[in-house]
């Protein structure tokens, strides 16, 4: 039989800093989805990615002293970047996409070309305001107390030329696709986006940025990159192949069943993103899940307030499977939740120690000792006092995919522990140690009971599993399960264990934590990270990536003699040169050099220039080159020195 396609996304991540416990709350939920769905039979596609682009990622690069690519490379590729992190939490991706792969940009330009060529995108001018030490460019909303977000500043007018996308013209199809589908969960969203964002008048989006060139370029204008969300949001159909040839599987997998993302980025993907894909003739989403953030102390958790929890350091301590656990557990995911060590450790020693660790362990161990391992096959048929939990076994694959088919992660586990829970309370009422006192009459009755306990924890190892890959596949291995009662149907009935089944000891798979000194240890690597204080990921000084020869040979580098040079009104760091470069027309150049020369001592040196980039227009003004200059840190302090050439050097000559 066809396998039922089901396609689950995470948003793709910003490679500007190293991933917190916040954000493998987010790939963690959408990794347990997608195996329940495997699980269930479905033939998965699971995406996550790297959202690369834009002015965030070129500063901290800038600040870095490397690339953006090189940047990028080592916060995605890098020691502890987030491909480790993803393995180490074992997330099972089935993709990963990164947004400066070669196929989505292509893809991209297409997608922005379509948009253009079928009116929805239309050249305009960007007003916004504009904080000039940041060189940034903000719009109202974006303002915090009318200043800029960044550093608090006074901001000012401004205007630049953009393209724009008409968003205003999707507003009331938008509107109603939340108001009468079931598009956006949980519902409390649709009226924070109705409310806040369509009912004041949807806008026309700004869609280019000709400030900053770390983007994906406008193919028929070069100058304008590509807005990052338009990039970004796109990833979700190029990941599959639209507009590119890379992959083959967009008529299998698109429309996406469910889009999981955190609910500041709701509006991106609940208004931009549907309004997008009817732009291009697309078929929407079937659903978009906002859900809730992990709050630390109830406030956001960052980098800037210096209390972001590192998921190396906990799942180091506590293992991947009880972190994973714990994240989906404890939080219902539509709605922010607190997140705690003290929590952490409690949810670990009563959950996993004390009811499945010791359920586990407890008819491991009696199975071993009473039957030598091996139960009997035959066994005393239920008596009635086990209905009540035999009925509970058979009933729980239901309860729980009924939750789980709402994303209700913590009201599924919620139904396996309840089973659990009864479970132990069934040792004490059968007390098995009792009957093991007279085999010969109880003998039966005791491998009855100990065979429904094998149950409890079979059907439990099954649904454990999206949630603790490795260790509800040891809870199975322990109690003997065979291959065939390891599967989603086996989970829905009662009694698929054989009936002699073999147990097998295995370690103790949820030890006891002791909090006291679990937070001492805790405390001591938190103190140990803030004294590190060092960037997020070390950048290594490497080598850039190759160029082949013929490449580099295009590039014309010319002796360059500066005939006039200012600075750029409004702008702290641009200076302005007027260059004579041995062709006879004068040649304008743009240079953010404002820290380290004054326009005066630069008139008449003789510079070096790389003439044959694309224009670009920076505060308005186009720039057609780039000085070259070496730069360094010293003291923590940038330091940059302009290749300055001898005198008796003619304008135009040319480097080889
Ligand atoms: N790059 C965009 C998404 C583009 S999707 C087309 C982005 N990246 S992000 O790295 O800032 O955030 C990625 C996801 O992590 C978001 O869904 C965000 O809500 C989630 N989280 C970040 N901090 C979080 C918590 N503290 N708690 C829960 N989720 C959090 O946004």
């Amino acid at each position: 039989m066809e396998k039922k396609p089901f396609y689950i996304t995470t948003p793709i991540y910003y490679p500007s800093d190293k991933l917190h416990i916040g954000h493998t709350y987010c790939t963690v939920a959408t990794d347990a989805m997608a195996r329940y769905k495997r699980l269930t039979g479905c033939e998965v596609m699971f995406l996550t990615g790297t959202d690369e682009h834009g002015q965030k990622i070129e500063d901290k690069a800038r600040e870095a002293g490397v690339t953006p690519q090189r940047f990028v490379d080592n916060i995605v590729q890098g020691e502890r970047g987030i491909l480790d992190l993803w393995k180490l939490m074992n997330i099972s991706n089935d993709r990963f996409i990164r947004t400066t792969d070669s196929y989505h940009v292509s893809a991209i330009q297409k997608i922005f070309k379509k948009m253009y060529d079928n009116g929805d995108i239309y050249k305009g001018t960007y007003k916004g305001k504009y904080c000039k030490p940041c060189e940034s460019f903000w719009t109202e909303s974006q303002l915090v107390d009318g200043k800029c977000p960044d550093c608090g500043r006074e901001v000012q007018d401004a205007e630049e030329e953009a393209y724009f996308f008409r968003l205003s013209k999707y507003a009331d199809q938008v509107r109603r696709l939340l108001e009468d589908t079931d598009f956006l969960e949980p519902r409390s969203r649709v009226n924070e986006m109705v409310n806040n964002f369509i009912k004041p008048g949807l806008e026309d989006l700004c869609v280019s940025r000709t400030s900053f060139t770390w983007g994906i370029p406008v193919d028929f204008d070069p100058g304008h990159v590509v807005y990052v969300w338009v990039d970004a949001l796109s990833n979700y159909i190029t990941a599959l192949g639209y507009d590119n040839d890379q992959y083959d599987d967009y008529s299998k997998f698109w429309p996406a069943d469910v889009h999981f993302v955190g609910k500041e980025i709701v509006r991106f993907h609940s208004i931009i993103w549907p309004a997008m894909l009817m732009s291009l003739g697309e078929p929407l989403p079937k659903k978009v899940f906002g859900h809730g953030w992990l709050l630390l102390d109830g406030g956001k958790m960052s980098k800037s307030k210096g209390n972001v929890v590192d998921p190396y350091i906990l799942a180091e301590m506590f293992g991947v499977d009880a972190l994973r656990f714990f994240l989906l557990r404890t939080f219902p995911f539509g709605s922010d939740g607190n997140f705690s060590n003290e929590a952490l450790i409690q949810t670990i020693n009563v959950d996993l120690a004390n009811d499945l660790g010791n359920l586990l362990s407890r008819t491991v161990s009696m199975v071993g000792k009473y039957f030598g391992g091996r139960l009997p096959e035959s066994q005393a048929e239920d008596a009635g006092k086990d209905g009540e939990l035999v009925e509970l076994i058979s009933g729980l694959r239901a309860r729980y995919e009924a939750q789980m088919e709402q994303y209700a992660f913590q009201n599924a586990l919620a139904e396996v522990f309840k089973v659990i829970g009864r479970a132990n309370k069934y040792i004490d009422e059968n007390a098995p140690w009792v009957l093991a006192k007279d085999m010969e009459a109880n003998g039966p009755r005791l491998a009855r009971v100990m065979y429904n306990l094998l149950e409890v924890l079979r059907v439990s190892g099954v649904l454990l599993t999206p949630f603790m890959p490795a260790s509800a596949q040891e809870v199975l291995n322990q109690i003997g399960a065979c291959e065939d009662c390891r599967t989603w149907d086996s989970a829905g009935v009662y009694g698929a264990l054989e009936k002699g089944a073999a147990v097998r000891r295995g370690d103790n798979l949820f030890p006891r934590v002791d909090a006291d000194k679990a937070l001492a240890q805790l405390e001591e690597a938190a103190q140990a990270a803030k004294r590190a204080a060092l960037p997020d990921l070390e950048v290594e000084p490497q080598l850039e990536e190759k160029v082949d020869f013929d490449t580099f040979c295009k590039s014309d580098f010319r002796a360059v003699k500066v005939k006039a040079c200012e600075n750029v009104k409004k702008s702290e760091k641009l200076l302005k040169f007027t260059l004579d470069d041995g062709t006879g027309t004068d040649r304008q150049i743009l240079s953010g050099i404002a820290k380290w020369y004054k326009p005066e001592e630069l008139v008449g040196k003789t510079l070096m220039a790389i003439v044959n980039l694309p224009p670009r227009k920076m505060m308005g003004q186009e720039s057609c080159g780039m000085l070259i200059s070496a730069v360094h840190t010293e003291k923590g302090e940038e330091q940059l020195n302009l290749l300055i050439l001898d005198d008796k050097i003619p304008a135009g000559a040319k480097m080889c």
